[in-house]
């Protein structure tokens, strides 16, 4: 799906706008894109108001923003990452919250990215949060983004099948994310055809 296509479903603030610019150069930008779109549909099907699911979306669509700031030959790398580099990639939820809590309109977007990394067993990153003391958003980000990492080619992996991907995404429900979260992105998944 387009990033034009998207942006019909989902307003793009105009604050967003330079660092989408930024994010499209970079080549970052189909993925979040996709992620903000599925997590719009979570959030419908969660029953998530209306302006709590601007800030999600928001949050969404430039969750990776703090990769900007790391090497694409460390991003794009076919390899396995040495421990330092993976250091540096883990970095961008930190850089990506101090960059977005500066911009003005952009601020309530910050803990969002900060904790999208989180996972509800407390072994994700960057603060070791459990369960629901993740902010919801980040938990229905964090599902988005990995069924979309799942299901599309990156530098070092083919995309995985659409079936063994739902497979996955259940399995993890629990362990890395949320059981709320998979049941309702599973239903729009299937139900809803969205992708
Ligand atoms: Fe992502």
């Amino acid at each position: 799906m387009s990033p034009t296509h998207v942006s019909h479903a989902v307003s793009t603030p105009p604050a967003a706008r330079g660092l989408l610019a930024f994010m499209e150069e970079r080549g970052l930008s189909g993925h979040s894109f996709r992620v903000c779109h599925l997590t719009a549909a979570v959030c419908r099907r969660m029953g998530v108001s209306s302006r709590p699911t601007e800030v999600i979306t928001t949050a969404a669509l430039l969750h990776d923003v703090g990769k900007l700031a790391i090497p694409s030959s460390i991003l794009d790398q076919p390899g396995r990452l040495s421990e330092r580099d993976w250091e540096l990639v883990r970095d961008h939820a930190v850089i990506g919250e101090r960059t977005l809590r500066l911009i003005r309109g952009l601020e309530a977007t910050a803990p969002l990215v900060r904790h999208s990394h989180e996972r509800v067993d407390g072994f994700g990153y960057p603060d070791g949060l459990v369960g629901s003391l993740i902010p919801l958003g980040s938990r229905i980000i964090s599902a988005c983004d990995t069924w979309d990492a799942m299901t599309s080619d990156r530098p070092y992996r083919t995309a995985m099948s659409r079936e063994a991907a739902l497979d996955a995404l259940i399995a993890s429900a629990g362990a890395q994310l949320d059981v709320d979260v998979v049941a309702a992105l599973v239903t729009v998944l299937t139900r809803e055809s969205v992708s």
